[in-house]
């Protein structure tokens, strides 16, 4: 917490965008949406704001932000840029796919952002609050989902506030993000650093709404094995966690649980009615807020289909019932 106040719940209009880039460039703590899930902000080349984020979300310091910029142009002045970088954030920047690079020597951010790794991951948001913010704020932010560490992710701003309430300067309020799962995230090895498809070598450390398939069509070549070493953090076996036991697979519900349904598999919340995955991804996190919640003890969750961004679904689940 950096003022004496309570968290202000600002408005998504030039006033709430105003005052958030201004809290921001004070080495404030704002709760920003994007198109995926609420992050919360931070001016990344001040060490003491970014300490302001590990200790609101009480987060392990070994666990490296997402930086979020503006532009390729932005990114450039922060990571060792290169063609294939260029070929990804051409097709999906702004959007939600986060690039790994190494770090630019003299980008003149906090160690703490890239908990000392020499790599950065790197994001440009397409939600138009963020940019806005980014934009009036003039700085890189960096910003992890806006939850208290290891807890189901926001897509609201009352879920921000579940945790966070009374920890951070601000939450700015754009109702729900329309994705409702964070961003891929593709690490780009250095030629030298070990990888095993020399120049085109990558690695997807974390599913997304952007899939593998289509970076390996944009990049020309496929994933490397994944190495089984835990190189996003965030990928620790247990995370989004509803606080509760989750059975996953479930085609019904015993007595003492909350079913949280998806197609014929009818529930007391709907991933989707009607089966679609998109529709199930942008509703994922409001369903696991809803049980957590709930009286009944435990949550159940109906079978997912593992296929498109069925598959980033399936990876949440399953660190949800870890
Ligand atoms: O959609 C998103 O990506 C959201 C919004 C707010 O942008 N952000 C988000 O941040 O999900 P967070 O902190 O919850 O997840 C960041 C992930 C973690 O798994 C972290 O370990 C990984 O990114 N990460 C950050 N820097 C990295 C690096 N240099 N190398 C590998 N993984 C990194
Ligand atoms: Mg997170």
């Amino acid at each position: 917490m950096t003022g004496k106040n309570a968290t202000e719940r600002l408005v998504w209009n030039a006033e709430g965008i105003t005052r958030s880039a201004a809290l921001l460039r004070e080495g404030g703590l704002v709760a920003v949406p994007t198109e995926t899930v609420y992050g919360l902000a931070a001016r990344a080349d001040d060490p003491q704001a970014v300490a302001r984020i590990y200790d609101a979300k009480g987060r392990p310091s070994f666990n490296p932000l997402i930086v979020h910029v503006a532009d390729v142009a932005h990114a450039k002045t922060l990571a060792d840029w290169d063609e294939r970088a260029e070929l990804l954030a051409e097709r999906f920047w702004p959007g939600p796919l986060t690039i790994v690079l190494p770090l630019r020597k003299g980008a003149g951010l906090a160690a703490a952002v890239t908990a000392g790794l020499d790599t950065i991951a790197l994001r440009c948001p397409a939600h138009p609050a963020m940019r806005a913010v980014i934009e009036q704020s003039g700085l890189p932010l960096a910003a992890p989902s806006a939850n208290r560490s290891g807890w189901v992710s926001p897509t609201t701003p009352e879920h921000v506030l579940e945790t966070l309430d009374g920890r951070i300067d601000a939450v700015l309020d754009a109702g729900s993000c329309t994705r409702g799962l964070e961003s891929s995230i593709v690490a780009l090895r250095n030629l030298n650093d070990g990888g095993q498809g020399g120049a085109a070598g990558w690695a997807m450390l974390r599913p997304g709404p952007v899939s593998e398939e289509e970076i390996a069509a944009v990049l020309g070549a496929p994933a490397e094995v994944a190495s089984g070493r835990i190189e996003a953090p965030g990928q620790l076996a247990s995370h989004y966690a509803p606080g509760k036991p989750v059975r996953l697979d479930a085609e019904g519900a015993e007595a003492d649980e909350f079913l949280i349904g998806f197609g014929k598999v009818a529930g007391d919340c709907m991933l989707s009615t009607k089966g679609d995955l998109k529709e199930a991804a942008a509703n994922l996190y409001h369903c696991l807020h809803l049980g957590a919640a709930d009286a009944k003890p435990r949550i159940a969750i109906a079978p997912i289909p593992r296929e498109g961004i069925g598959i980033a679904i399936n990876d949440r689940l399953k660190r949800a019932a870890a």
